[in-house]
C-alpha cells in the first residue's frame, strides 16, 4: 500500500468558484479517488488563499473584517466543491494558527541558513488611503507610448514593461490621488542561491517534460531574488523580529498545504513531521494551473529545501479552461460559477465531461456545451446506463432478482472487461483520462452489442428461452458492475445507487475479479437523466453579462487587482463569418454585451491579426447554407479570395460587389462543405437580420493594410 499526499491549488478567497477551479479539483479528486479504489492511502488537501491586499480592501469597501469575510467565503467555497462531490480529508484555510507558526518555522530556518536578506525598495504610497500601493493598484500614463490609464506594471498598448514609478501622472486606483515615493525595508528570500538544487529537483521526475523545459527557459534568463515582505497595513502574518512588516501572501500561501494536514494530523491523530519534515510517510503530488508553475517550482521547492523541510515528489500542471473557445469572462457571458451551474445540473456531467478531456498535457481544456450535452446524453446514459435498464427487469420479474447461479460462458467477453482494466489503472494513474475514458466507453459498446445480439427482450416472449435470457441478463450486469467499478473516480454518485442496487458492498479495483452470482439483487431504480438542453439554455443566459458600463469593469478588475488583465474597450464590432470556427460558420458563442468589454490582448497579439481592405467582387448564394454567401473578394497584391460569410439574412448579394470591406486575411484556411474559405469579413451586430458590413472611408484601396 502507498502512502499519497495530494493537493490542489487554494483557491484565493476574494471571488468565487467557477468551472474552471473545477478543472483542478476535479482532476485531482478523480486521481485521489482512482488510488484509493487501488488500496492506497491517498489524502486530499486544500484550504482558502486568504491573505493579500485585495481582501484586505474588499472586506473594508464592505465594512467587515478580513477575518469575518474570509470566513464567509470558507463556507461558500466549501459548499461549491461538495456540490462536485470533491472529497477533501481537510478544507482549510491559510489564515489559522497552524499556518502562522509554520510561516514562521520556514522564515526563520530560512534566516538562520543564510537564505534571507534585507533591500531598501522604493515604492509608491498612497497618503490618503495610507498604504504602499501593489502594482495593480496604481494607474498612469505609459511612460514608452503615452497611453492613458495604465496599470504599474506594464502597458497593454504597447506591451512594455515599466516600473510603477515610471507611469506619468500616476494615481492610486483606491482614491484617485497622485502617490508618493517611499522608501522602505524589504525582505528578499535567495533564489538565486538554489538554482543547482531547483535544476537537479526538476529532472528527478518531477515535472512535465513541457514544465521542464519551461524551467530551463528561465534559468536561461537568470533567476533574481525573491521579495517576500510587504509593508502594513497588510492582511497577512507580521514577519517575526520586524513590527509593521508581512509576508506576503505567495510566502504563506503553499505552506497552507502543511498547515492543512497538521490540523487534520492533531485531528486524526497522525504523525505531521514523517510526512512534511521526513519523507518517510507519504509521498506528495501538488496539482495546480499553469499560471502558477513559477511559485510551485521554483520558489516554493526552494523555501521548503532552505529551511529543511522535504520536498515534493511531484507538481503536475493542468492548462486552463474555455467555454465554447473563449477564455472565461464575465463580458463574454463564459464565466460559469459552480453555483450557477449546480442550480441547473447535475455535477456528474461536468464531472465525465472533464475526465473525458483530461490528459497528463498542460494543453487548454475547451468545455464546448453542445459537446457537452452530446458527449454525456450518449456515454453515459446512452451506453452506459442502458446496459443496466435493459437487462435488470427480467431479472426481477422473470428470476425474482437471482442471477443465474454459477456466472454463463459469455464468449471470453468478461475476461477481456477484467484485462482492460489493467490499461485503464496505467491511465488513471498517469492522469490520462480522456484515454481511460475512451477505454471504458469501447468496452460499453462491446456489452451493448452483446446485448443487442442476444435480444433479451425477444428471449423473454419464449418461455422455452428462459435460460438464455437469465444468462443473457447476468452478463449483462456483470459487465455493468465492471465498468461502474472503472467509472466510479470519475462517477461516484451514479457509482453508489448502481451498488445501491446492485446490493453491493462498496467497489475496490479487485473486485472485479469475482464474476457476480449466485446473488440477489435490488429493485433496479433510476440511475441517471439525460442532459436536458433547456437547462443548459437556461445556464447560458444566467451568465449573459450583466450590463455594467466598462468604467465600472475596469474599476472593479483594479481591486480585483488578481492576475487577469482587465477589461478594455473593444467596441461591439464582430465576426460575421469565421473561416477557423469549429463547425457553423457564425460564432457558436453568445455575442459580447454591446455595454462591457473582453479581456485585454496586448498590441503583439493585435498585430498577428493580417487585416486588408477588401473588393466585393461577386457574391452569390449557397446551396444548403441559407446563412452563407459565397464571396469573392480582390485584395490587391494578395491577389483574390473566396470567403463564405454569414451575413445572407442581413446583405442581399446584388448590393456588395463593387463594396469596400475588411477581411481578416491571415486566418488558417478552412475547408468547407462548399469549398474552401480563405479568411472572413468583419461586420458588427448581433447576427441575422442585424448585421452591418465595416467599410473603409472612401479612398482607401484592396490590400491596404489596416492597423
Ligand atoms: N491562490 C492562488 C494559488 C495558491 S496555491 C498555494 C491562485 N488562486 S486561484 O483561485 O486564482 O486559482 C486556483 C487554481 O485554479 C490555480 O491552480 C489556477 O491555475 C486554477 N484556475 C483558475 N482559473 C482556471 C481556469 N480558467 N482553468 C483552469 N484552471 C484555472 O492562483
Ligand atoms: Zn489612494
Amino acid at each position: 500500500m502507498r502512502r499519497i499526499l495530494v493537493t490542489s491549488a487554494l483557491p484565493y478567497a476574494n471571488g468565487q468558484i467557477h468551472l474552471g477551479h473545477l478543472v483542478e479539483t476535479i482532476q485531482t479528486d478523480i486521481w485521489v479517488r482512482f488510488q484509493k479504489l487501488q488500496g492506497h492511502e491517498c489524502r486530499y488537501f486544500c484550504a482558502d488563499d486568504t491573505h493579500g491586499t485585495p481582501v484586505m480592501i474588499r472586506a473594508r469597501q464592505e465594512g467587515i473584517t478580513p477575518e469575518t469575510l474570509v470566513a464567509r467565503i470558507h463556507a461558500e467555497h466549501s459548499s461549491d466543491f461538495d456540490g462536485f462531490h470533491i472529497e477533501f480529508d481537510n478544507y482549510y484555510t491559510t489564515n489559522s494558527e497552524e499556518n502562522r507558526l509554520l510561516s514562521e518555522e520556514v522564515y526563520r530556518n530560512n534566516r538562520q541558513a543564510g537564505n534571507i536578506r534585507v533591500s531598501q525598495v522604493r515604492q509608491a504610497y498612497c497618503e490618503r488611503d495610507g498604504m504602499f500601493l501593489p502594482d495593480r493598484f496604481i494607474r498612469g500614463r505609459c511612460p514608452a507610448c503615452g497611453a492613458e490609464d495604465q496599470y504599474g506594471d506594464a502597458c497593454e498598448v504597447c506591451s512594455g514593461s515599466h516600473a510603477p514609478l515610471d507611469l506619468k501622472e500616476p494615481r492610486c486606483a483606491l482614491c484617485g490621488d497622485a502617490p508618493v515615493e517611499r522608501e522602505s525595508e524589504h525582505f528578499f528570500f535567495r533564489l538565486t542561491a538554489f538554482e543547482s538544487f531547483l535544476k537537479s529537483w526538476i529532472r528527478s521526475g518531477a515535472l512535465q517534460t513541457e514544465m521542464v523545459n519551461k524551467l530551463d527557459e528561465w534559468f536561461e534568463a537568470g533567476l533574481q531574488d525573491w521579495d517576500i515582505s510587504r509593508d502594513g497595513p497588510y492582511f497577512g502574518f507580521e514577519i517575526p523580529d520586524a513590527p509593521g512588516k508581512y509576508f506576503y501572501v505567495w510566502l504563506d500561501a503553499p505552506i497552507g498545504y502543511m498547515a492543512s494536514t497538521w490540523a487534520w494530523c492533531k485531528r486524526e491523530g497522525r504523525d505531521f513531521d514523517a510526512i512534511w519534515r521526513r519523507d518517510d510517510q507519504m509521498e506528495v503530488y501538488h496539482f495546480i494551473g499553469k499560471d502558477i508553475l513559477y511559485f510551485h517550482t521554483l520558489f516554493w521547492p526552494a523555501t521548503l529545501h532552505g529551511a529543511g523541510f522535504r520536498v515534493p515528489n511531484a507538481v503536475y500542471v493542468h492548462g486552463f479552461l474555455t467555454v465554447n473557445g473563449q477564455k472565461m469572462s464575465k463580458s463574454r457571458g463564459t464565466f460559469i460559477t459552480a453555483r450557477q451551474y449546480l442550480e441547473l445540473l447535475d455535477p456528474e456531467y461536468l464531472r465525465y465531461y472533464y475526465a473525458a478531456k483530461l490528459t497528463a498535457r498542460v494543453d487548454d481544456l475547451d468545455l464546448n456545451l453542445d459537446d457537452f450535452i452530446l458527449r454525456v446524453n450518449s456515454d453515459l446514459v446512452g451506453k452506459v446506463v442502458n446496459i443496466a435498464s435493459r437487462s435488470a427487469g427480467f431479472i426481477q420479474k422473470r428470476f425474482d432478482g437471482e442471477l443465474c447461479a454459477r456466472y454463463p460462458e459469455d464468449g471470453g467477453l468478461r475476461d477481456r472487461f477484467v484485462a482492460a482494466g489493467d490499461e485503464i489503472a496505467t491511465f488513471y494513474a498517469g492522469r490520462e483520462y480522456a484515454k481511460a475514458m475512451r477505454a471504458i466507453m469501447q468496452l460499453a459498446d462491446e456489452a451493448n452489442r452483446y446485448v443487442e445480439a442476444r435480444a433479451p427482450w425477444t428471449l423473454a416472449k419464449d418461455p422455452d428461452k428462459s435460460d438464455a435470457l437469465h444468462a443473457t441478463c447476468t452478463v449483462a450486469l456483470e459487465l455493468f458492475r465492471i465498468l461502474m467499478i472503472y467509472l466510479q473516480p470519475v462517477l461516484p454518485k451514479l457509482a453508489e445507487r448502481c451498488r445501491d442496487f446492485l446490493r453491493l458492498p462498496p467497489f475496490t479495483w479487485e473486485a472485479r475479479l469475482q464474476p457476480l452470482q449466485a446473488h440477489r439483487i435490488g429493485e433496479f431504480s433510476h440511475l441517471m437523466a439525460r442532459v436536458d438542453p433547456k437547462k443548459v439554455e437556461q445556464l447560458i443566459q444566467n451568465v449573459a453579462p450583466p450590463v455594467e458600463s466598462i468604467a465600472q469593469a475596469n474599476a472593479k478588475s483594479a481591486i480585483k487587482a488578481g492576475k487577469s488583465a482587465p477589461a478594455a474597450s473593444n467596441g461591439d464590432a464582430k465576426v460575421a463569418a469565421s473561416a477557423s470556427a469549429p463547425a457553423a460558420p457564425t460564432p457558436p458563442v453568445p455575442p459580447p454585451s454591446p455595454t462591457s468589454a473582453s479581456a485585454t490582448i496586448d498590441i503583439e497579439t493585435f498585430g498577428k491579426i493580417d487585416l486588408r481592405v477588401a473588393r466585393i467582387l461577386a457574391a452569390s448564394l449557397v446551396e444548403g447554407a441559407d446563412k452563407l454567401l459565397r464571396l469573392t473578394l480582390d485584395v490587391g497584391e494578395l491577389g483574390e479570395k473566396t470567403v463564405f460569410a454569414g451575413i445572407r439574412e442581413a446583405c442581399p448579394p446584388d448590393t456588395l460587389p463593387g463594396r469596400l470591406t475588411v477581411l481578416v486575411a491571415n486566418l488558417q484556411p478552412r475547408k468547407m462543405r462548399f469549398g474552401l474559405s480563405e479568411g472572413m469579413v468583419l461586420a458588427a451586430g448581433p447576427g441575422g437580420k442585424e448585421l452591418y458590413l465595416l467599410s473603409p472611408d472612401s479612398g482607401a484601396t484592396p490590400g491596404m493594410r489596416i492597423r
